[in-house]
């Protein structure tokens, strides 16, 4: 096994906070089939802290959903922090990258980032992620019945791919895309969640030969770019985040070597894309089931008002964020809503169960745009980016790629169901929709100017 997974703590009802009877195996089948619905329960029937007894765990993760305890887990380092839970990404990400590296290099290391994803900074795109959406729109609008998520997965990987790594050569673009997809799609990071001598590379056929072969590939791609751009006589003049990188420095002089700046690239790219292609899908198919908010939107769009944008992004995040969790460990023996929570153990801040909080969130389960303006949620009751020192660094690209989707579809069609509203499935600790998020778009007649 993984250390994170040597140093868990194993399964004792009197150590951990309350758990259901049921056997692992199915308490793991039932949160990947409907994570909210089966979490939920358990939250109903043992409060806001409760403990579920799922694989890869060998104890079990510990739960937190509701506004108190998210903040607890997010921010209270003294008791939980990043660094168990971060490394099980590291063989995909690699243990360089910002997401996992642990404290106290975390906030240096993170300073060096932010310049490059500030929200005056990624403005800068957004035309060029206009251009995006328009040149990647006859795909969607032509199809009959189409899976939103797909779609938007190759659509944000095209935007990252330019935000991050400054690609703009079409067969770079193309070979990039073959090898990220064969490497995260087909269920090739599960191995992330075998024993440790499973991960090694057993030949070509075993998982763990696959997964080090694919891997090999997305960072052959990234090296031979970072060895072009240190090269690239108008890097000064680029506003990517590799030539920016390139030439940050930290508070003593120091850059990033080409080893950290693999890690760091191959990172930005693996959290950037698949979480707001998800988000995308996720908006768009509730938008369809819900008529009235749909429609409420396009007249204001059509207005010229982004009044109800921004609420409606943040309504589908609420229902259905694309992060389910985020994880910690415990530092040390410590206690969470008045239960134990044994040293190691893996602790979860449960955002899609907070956001169903029916004392945070009247009518959870209902979809209302409206709800968001006019007010500021309660601190830790909506957090689909997370929170604290390790909130997402990427929140305004997400943002302007979420919204420009938007504008630039209901300018042009109308999301209709095609289908019942799908539930939703927990992949890794993304939630996606069963099956992609499938809409209709029925064209519209007269489009907004521009
Ligand atoms: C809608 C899309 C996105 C969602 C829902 C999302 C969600 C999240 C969440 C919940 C976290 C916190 C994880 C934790 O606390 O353990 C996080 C962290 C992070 N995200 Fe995002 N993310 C999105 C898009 C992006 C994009 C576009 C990028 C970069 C290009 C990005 C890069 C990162 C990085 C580097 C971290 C780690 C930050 C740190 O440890 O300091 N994310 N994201």
């Amino acid at each position: 096994m993984s250390d994170a997974f040597t140093r868990e703590p194993s399964w004792a009802p009197r150590l951990f906070p309350p758990a259901a009877r049921a056997p692992r195996a199915v308490q793991t089948a039932r949160m990947f089939l409907d994570p909210q619905g089966y979490a939920g329960s358990l939250r109903r029937r043992f409060g806001p802290v409760f403990s579920l007894r799922t694989s890869p765990y060998r104890g079990a993760l510990v739960c937190a959903a509701g506004a108190a305890v998210n903040r607890a887990v997010l921010t209270d380092h003294a008791r939980f922090e990043g660094g168990d839970a971060a490394a099980l990404l590291a063989p995909a990400v690699g243990a360089g990258s910002l997401i996992c590296t642990p404290p106290p290099r975390h906030l240096g290391h993170r300073k060096l980032l932010l310049p490059s994803f500030h929200g005056t900074r990624i403005t800068g795109w957004t035309e060029r992620v206009r251009e995006l959406v328009q040149a990647s729109l006859p795909g969607l609008l032509s199809g009959d019945g189409v899976a939103v998520r797909p779609w938007a997965q190759r659509l944000t990987l095209d935007v990252i791919l330019r935000v991050v790594l400054g690609l703009e050569d079409p067969a770079r673009v193309a070979a990039f895309r073959h090898a990220l997809n064969s490497f995260v799609g087909t269920g090739n990071l599960a191995v992330l969640f075998l024993p440790k001598p499973l991960q090694r590379d057993l030949g070509p056929l075993s998982p763990g030969g696959r997964f080090h072969r694919l891997r090999a590939a997305v960072r052959d791609l990234t090296r031979e770019e970072i060895g072009t751009r240190r090269a690239a006589p108008d890097r000064a003049h680029r506003d990517d985040v590799l030539s920016l990188l390139l030439d940050a420095r930290d508070e003593h002089g120091a850059g990033l070597d080409d080893a950290q700046l693999l890690d760091e690239l191959t990172g930005l790219v693996l959290a950037g894309y698949e979480t707001t292609a998800t988000t995308i899908a996720w908006t768009l198919h509730l938008l369809a089931h819900h008529p009235a908010a749909r429609d409420d939107l396009i007249a204001d769009l059509d207005s010229g008002s982004d009044r109800l944008l921004k609420a409606t992004v943040n309504e589908s995040a609420r229902l259905r964020p694309a992060v389910h969790h985020a994880m910690r460990t415990a530092v040390h023996d410590t206690e969470l809503g008045g239960h134990p929570v044994p040293r190691h153990a893996f602790v979860a801040a449960l955002f899609s169960l907070t956001h169903l909080d029916p004392e945070l969130w009247p009518e959870p389960g209902a979809f209302r745009p409206e709800r968001h303006l006019g007010t500021a949620p309660v601190p830790y009751s909506l957090t689909p980016f997370g929170g604290g020192v390790r909130r997402c660094i990427g929140v305004s690209l997400a943002q302007l790629e979420t919204e420009t989707v938007l504008r630039e579809i209901l300018a042009a069609a109308v999301p209709e169901p095609a289908g019942p509203l799908e539930p939703a499935r927990l992949v890794s600790v993304t939630i996606v929709p069963a099956r992609g998020g499938r809409i209709r778009l029925r064209g519209r007649r007269s489009h907004r100017p521009d």
